[in-house]
């Protein structure tokens, strides 16, 4: 570690802790705690996850740094400041709930705080910026507590956000991480590679979330990797599924209900063509008939175009026919 590095992990960390009292102990924190309770986030979940909140002061970090006297050029690299027109330095966060970002080892190296009140006009989450110590592509949220548990199970569950990690561990889901919103990069993979190859992802069941879902599925394949699929149903994302249908629910569902690629694939056609009409059936068996190629297994191969006769209601020959005719075509 460089001497810089060294002393943003110290300033990164002395901020977390004052968010935090900020948050547990002070009269300014008593929205956001109101805030954390509407959302059933208890006081050990808390104080596991280390969140706080950063008041609506654009002064806290600047007094607290400029009085340890850490340089101007220190604090334009912490990411922890934002700059007005005539270069002057202020707090980047602002009446924000706080969560830090840790890195492996649990060092907190970056911020994301959420607004409280969603009619507000500015983004939801607000994130530290790349810095010294901070590469959002390199990140996952909470790996550094659940990789005992990711490499126990031999499985990690991908969520989107703080809060479907968060609520998944309430409910005893400890082996969950989020990539943040943002796709999954090959720097994530390679970490998640030294713990397990069988990555459960969980990502929102509203349209983006399943899009993203079909987008990782046909594009992540490097086949170091198993996936599987754990789907949220009526649109709910797993944070607000867990509240809604209970924790019990929630671990069934990524115990006994992770799908395939190739079925959630299926799926995924199934909804976006309608069979009803000729054309589109065509295209459904054709786009089927793709992926169904790219199955290793032949028992796989027999169940899926099974799956796929049945949806148009024609023999499991023809599809079986239409499969080696694609097959000869690409080969
Ligand atoms: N995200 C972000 N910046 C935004 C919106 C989203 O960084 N302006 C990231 C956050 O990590 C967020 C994740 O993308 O957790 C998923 O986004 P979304 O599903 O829209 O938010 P939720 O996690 O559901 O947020 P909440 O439950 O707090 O409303
Ligand atoms: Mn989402
Ligand atoms: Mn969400
Ligand atoms: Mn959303
Ligand atoms: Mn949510």
């Amino acid at each position: 570690q460089n001497s810089d590095t060294k002393v943003l992990l110290s300033m990164y960390k002395e901020v977390a802790r004052l968010y935090s009292h900020i948050l547990n102990k002070t009269a300014n924190g008593e929205p956001a705690l109101k805030y954390l309770d509407g959302r059933d986030i208890t006081s050990e979940l808390i104080d596991h996850f280390d969140i706080g909140y950063a008041p609506n002061n654009s002064q806290i970090l600047l007094q607290l740094f400029k009085d340890k006297n850490i340089s101007d050029e220190i604090m334009r690299k912490s990411g922890l400041f934002s700059e007005n027109q005539d270069g002057e330095l202020f707090d980047r966060f602002r009446d924000r709930v706080m969560f830090p970002i840790k890195d492996e080892a649990g060092n907190i190296i970056a911020f994301s705080g959420r607004i409280l009140n969603k009619a507000d006009s500015t983004a939801k989450y607000m994130n530290s910026p790349e810095t010294p110590i901070f590469s959002k592509s390199k990140v996952l949220f909470n790996l550094d507590s659940a990789k005992k548990t990711i490499r126990d199970k031999q499985n990690v569950i991908l969520f989107e956000g703080f809060m479907d990690v968060i609520s998944a561990y309430k409910a005893g889901v400890s082996n969950g991480v989020a990539s943040m919103g943002t796709s999954l990069t090959d720097q994530q993979l390679y970490t998640l590679g030294r713990l397990t190859n069988q990555i459960n992802i969980c990502y929102d069941g509203d349209d983006p979330g399943v899009e993203a879902t079909y987008r990782a599925l046909t594009q992540l394949t490097d086949n170091k990797f198993n996936y599987g699929v754990i789907s949220i149903p009526d649109k709910q994302d797993p944070d607000e599924y867990i509240r809604s249908a209970g924790s019990d629910k929630f671990r069934q569902l990524t115990e006994n209900s992770v799908q395939s690629p190739i079925s959630f694939i299926l799926d995924y056609y199934k909804r976006h063509y309608n069979l009803s009409n000729e054309l589109e059936q065509m295209e459904f068996l054709k786009k089927a008939l793709q992926e169904i190629a790219k199955l290793d297994s032949p028992v796989a191969i027999d169940m899926y175009v099974g799956r796929v006769a049945d949806e148009l209601n024609i023999s499991k020959d023809s599809v079986n026919k239409e499969l080696a005719n694609l097959k000869r075509k690409t080969a």
